[in-house]
């Protein structure tokens, strides 16, 4: 049997430059994938030289999506290395700020970056308005703006669109192509829902400003604490905070979640498969202090889908390679070394030391893991998260679907959903303590230090689990600078290259086995890549560190 190759470079809406090349077989079934970050960066040696207590603000600037959460994992890294603890207030607005991104990027993500896989823009002209009305009343009691007179309006805006020959903000997406299942109402709906989802976008931003002074890069954490002292002890600005979350909310509960149980419906057969599935190996670092000794996510690994062992999460156990990627492997530095494509244009893949990507190889324990809201999903519901498991049931009683199931390309989307909605509840709970904290006169957001009186040199890092997933900053500071700086970010663990060790990572695994209808549209590729949410301005780092030197760090998981 012959292979073919299809190369699709870039992959668009996603964040930064992604190249994807898999040999299809003659049934169009995907036999190898070869997933490669095309962009360089070099955060990293920017930060060398510098005072610690600026690590926040220049490790932000890594991606302009994921800003807040470099920004703190930065200045934890450096509070690490100086034992320097927050007060609880700062930790909360902290926490505020990290929420208000994990909702904007899932939302955002899912109708912006990833519907336009599932839904068929044109077919939604076709749609009756009192039909469709009564379709959302099958994935909730309250679905959001559910009028017919809203969906003849979106009818109108759409056939605009269209008669300007220009199609909007749809115009990427791919059209007629047959893997599209939904009736023409079902694309209204999810088409209604995008748009609304823009102005979604809008008001979310508001919350991470609120505490952060503005958003991308916020402003306001500082090594010991944050400085959004006058924020805090406004009842005003707690209260337009809580006002965005009861929206979005709203939006959650009334349309994304629907939504993803109308796909969940759609593409039964898909998730029943196990279609988009990578090697079941997940980590989750947990994090959020959420009631006593429960987190808002819990920490553990699980290898192979094995839900009923749960191995203690042991950051020793993490390393970091770049056989395959495009660096030269025995350099402290990690000196760039980039080969050439082949001279067809194609990544250079046959040999085993082959490199093809600037992502480097993340291992824990010398495995591939997927990392992200289906990992957090896994092993929090594994080990009996009350908060999560509650909610997880809900959705997969109502989608007749089963926890494996999740483990799918749709089910990774489910995750995502399901996780934005229980987070709101968090969020609740986190503004209640603040102002519990408030109403004792417990005010303090600053720990103070003398940087006078503080070691020279010292090591810290911190773990945090981000919207995409497990993100972790390493500090090395020598004679009050740093000496060196390494990001292990989400999208480098799931968009990892093979290595010696051939182990494909998660993006790789998961499209190895899909079936590709056409291979000139190949809308397959692309649903399995998204659902992974990539990053690939934070996936690409210079990394100074081999595997060695970070199983030095000790362990002080949140
Ligand atoms: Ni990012």
């Amino acid at each position: 049997m012959s292979t073919k190759k299809i190369v699709i470079d870039p992959i668009t809406r996603i964040e930064g430059h992604l190249r994807a090349e898999v040999e299809v077989d003659d049934n169009g079934i995907v036999q190898e994938a070869y997933v490669s970050g095309q962009l360089f960066r070099g955060i990293e040696i920017i930060l060398k030289g510098r005072d610690p207590r600026d690590a926040g603000l220049m490790a932000g600037r890594i991606c302009g999506v994921c800003t807040n959460v470099h920004f703190r994992a930065a200045i934890t890294s450096v509070e690490d290395a100086y034992m320097i603890e927050p007060p609880k207030n700062a930790q909360i607005i902290r926490d505020l700020m990290s929420m208000a991104l994990f909702i904007q990027d899932h939302v955002v993500h899912f109708y912006h970056l990833h519907s336009l896989d599932f839904v068929d823009v044109t077919s939604a002209l076709n749609a009756d308005p009192k039909l469709t009305s009564k379709e959302a009343h099958k994935y909730t009691d309250h679905p959001f703006r559910n009028s017919h007179s809203h969906y003849e309006a979106v009818l109108v805006k759409l056939q605009n669109f269209v008669n300007a020959g220009k199609l909007g903000p749809f115009k990427n997406g791919y059209w007629g192509h047959k893997d599209y299942r939904l009736t023409p109402e079902q694309n209204l709906i999810l088409i209604s829902h995008y748009l609304e989802a823009l102005e979604f976008q809008a008001s979310i931003s508001k919350a991470v400003a609120i505490f952060g002074a503005k958003t991308p890069h916020p402003q306001t954490l500082v090594v010991g604490g944050v400085t959004s002292v006058a924020d805090m002890l406004n009842p005003q600005r707690l209260n337009d905070y809580l006002f965005v979350i009861k929206d979005a909310k709203e939006f959650i509960t009334r349309a994304y979640l629907p939504d993803m149980k109308l796909i969940a419906m759609a593409y039964r057969d898909e998730i029943k498969a196990g279609l988009g599935r990578a090697n079941g190996n997940f980590l989750c670092v947990g994090g959020y202090e959420f009631e006593g000794e429960q987190n808002l996510f819990s920490s553990g690994i699980i290898y192979g889908h094995d839900f009923t062992k749960i191995e203690e999460f042991d950051e020793s156990k993490i390393s970091e390679e770049v056989d395959r990627a495009w660096y030269s492997g025995d350099a402290k530095d990690n000196e760039v070394c980039y080969t050439d494509l082949n001279e067809d244009g194609t990544l250079k893949t046959a040999k085993n030391d082959d490199k093809y990507s600037w992502i480097k190889a993340p291992r824990y324990d010398k495995k591939t893991m997927e990392t992200g809201p289906l990992a957090r999903l896994m092993v929090s519901y594994s080990k009996g998260n009350k908060l999560i498991r509650s909610f997880v049931d809900e959705f997969l009683k109502d989608t007749d679907l089963e926890l494996i199931d999740l483990s799918s390309t749709v089910g990774r989307n489910c995750a995502r959903a399901i996780e934005t909605n229980y987070i709101c509840e968090y969020i609740f709970k986190l503004v209640s303590r603040l102002i519990q904290n408030i109403k004792y006169y417990d005010t303090d957001t600053w720990t103070k230090y003398d940087f006078n009186a503080l070691e020279k040199d010292a090591k810290g890092r911190a773990f945090f689990e981000v919207p995409r997933g497990v993100l972790s900053h390493f500090v090395n500071i020598k004679g009050e600078k740093i000496e060196n700086y390494s990001v292990i970010a989400p999208t480098t663990w799931n968009a990892t290259p093979k290595n010696y060790d051939g182990l494909r990572g998660a993006y790789e695994e998961a499209l190895v086995g899909i079936k590709i209808e056409d291979t000139s549209k190949p809308l397959e590729v692309l649903r399995v890549l998204h659902s992974f949410d990539p990053c690939l301005a934070c996936a690409v780092h210079v990394i100074d560190s081999q595997g060695k030197e970070l199983s030095r760090y000790k362990i002080n998981t949140l």
